[in-house]
C-alpha cells in the first residue's frame, strides 16, 4: 500500500525562525512562506534530495496545529505522508481491519494540491499518518 515518504511535517511556534535555522544552519533549500488558510496553516517546505520537511505555523484561531503546539511548545514531529497509488482503496482496506480514518472519512484536497487523509496516531504507533495519492 505504501510508496515513498512524501513529507514530514513539524509543527513550529515561529516559523521565521525554524526557516532559518534549516536555512541557515542546516543549509537546507526552503521554499517561501505560504498561507493555507484552508488548513489553518502557514507552511514553508525545505527540499531535500529525498523527500520534503513541512514546517508548519499555527494560522487562525482554529488551527488544527494549535493544540498540538499547547502541549509541544517548542515544537514537534507531527505528522509523517506516506504516498499511495489509491487513496480510496487504501482507505477501504484500512477501515476494513479497523483504522480510524479522521474527518468525514472522505479525502481532502492537501497542500499539494493531491487529496489526503489522516489516520488517527493510536492506531499508528503514537504518530499521525498523512496518505497522499500521488
Ligand atoms: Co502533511
Amino acid at each position: 500500500m505504501l510508496g515513498r515518504v512524501n513529507h514530514i511535517a513539524i509543527a513550529v511556534p515561529d516559523l521565521g525562525a525554524a526557516t532559518t535555522t534549516y536555512r541557515d544552519t542546516l543549509g537546507a533549500r526552503v521554499s517561501q512562506a505560504q498561507a493555507l488558510p484552508e488548513h489553518g496553516v502557514t507552511v514553508v517546505f525545505v527540499e531535500l534530495p529525498n523527500t520534503k520537511v513541512e514546517l508548519l505555523e499555527p494560522l487562525g484561531p482554529d488551527s488544527p496545529i494549535a493544540a498540538f503546539l499547547e502541549k509541544n511548545p517548542s515544537g514537534g514531529m507531527h505528522h509523517i505522508c506516506y504516498e499511495v497509488d489509491d487513496i480510496i482503496a487504501a482507505r477501504d482496506q484500512l477501515k476494513a481491519v479497523g483504522a480510524r480514518v479522521l474527518g468525514d472519512g472522505n479525502p481532502k484536497t492537501g497542500a499539494h494540491g493531491k487529496p489526503v487523509l489522516f489516520l488517527h496516531p493510536k492506531d499508528f504507533n503514537g504518530t499521525l499518518v498523512e496518505l497522499e495519492q500521488v
